[in-house]
C-alpha cells in the first residue's frame, strides 16, 4: 500500500523524455499539468485549442504514437517515452497539406476554433488503409466539434482527400 507521505502531489515535478514533432527532448512537468497545458505553456505550440477541458469537444486533439487522444485528458508525465505530433509539426512537415488545402478548398474552417483538432482527426483517417463512405467519415468526425460550419463542409473536405487517394466508396 502506498503510504500518504510517499503519493506525488500535483506540484511535484518529474523529469519527462518525449519526442516532440520529430525533436526529442527533456523537461520537467508538474504532475498534474495535462498535455494540452503543457503544450501551450511551456512549449508555445497553441496550435492545440482547448475548450471543454472535459474531453467532450475535441480542440485539443494531438496525435500520441499516431493515434488521436485529447490534450486535456492526458497527463504531460504519461507522455514519457511517447511520440506526440501537433498541427505545428504537421504542418512543418507537410503532411497536412493536402487536407490544409481541400479544407480552404471546400470552406470547411471558418472562426477556425475547431481546425487544428479537425484537421489530425482527418488526418488519421486518411492515413489509415479503411475506406469510407460519407456517413462513415461524418460518425469519425462525431467527436470532433464545429459551431460554424454545419459539418459538411469538413466532411466534403475530406471526401475529396479520400476519394483522390481511392479511399472513399460511394
Ligand atoms: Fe479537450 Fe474539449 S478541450 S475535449
Ligand atoms: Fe469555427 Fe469549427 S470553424 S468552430
Amino acid at each position: 500500500m502506498i503510504e500518504p507521505s510517499s503519493q506525488l502531489s500535483g506540484e511535484e515535478e518529474i523529469l519527462i523524455e518525449v519526442t516532440l514533432n520529430g525533436r526529442r527532448l527533456k523537461r520537467r512537468v508538474k504532475a498534474r499539468q495535462h498535455l494540452a497545458d503543457f503544450l501551450r505553456q511551456e512549449m508555445e505550440l497553441t496550435g492545440t485549442h482547448l475548450g471543454c477541458e472535459h474531453g467532450v469537444c475535441g480542440a485539443c486533439t494531438v496525435l500520441i504514437d499516431g493515434h488521436t487522444a485529447r490534450g486535456c485528458l492526458t497527463l504531460a508525465v504519461q507522455m514519457s517515452g511517447k511520440c506526440v505530433d501537433t498541427v505545428e509539426g504537421l504542418t512543418e512537415s507537410g503532411q497536412l497539406a493536402e487536407l490544409q488545402e481541400a479544407f480552404i478548398t471546400r470552406n470547411a474552417a471558418q472562426c477556425g476554433f475547431c481546425s487544428s483538432g479537425m484537421l489530425l482527426t482527418a488526418y488519421e483517417l486518411i492515413s489509415s488503409n479503411e475506406t469510407l463512405s460519407r456517413g462513415e467519415i461524418r460518425e469519425c468526425i462525431s467527436g470532433n466539434m464545429c459551431r460554424c460550419t454545419g459539418y459538411h463542409a469538413v466532411v466534403d473536405a475530406i471526401e475529396t482527400v479520400m476519394t483522390r487517394r481511392g479511399k472513399h466508396q460511394k
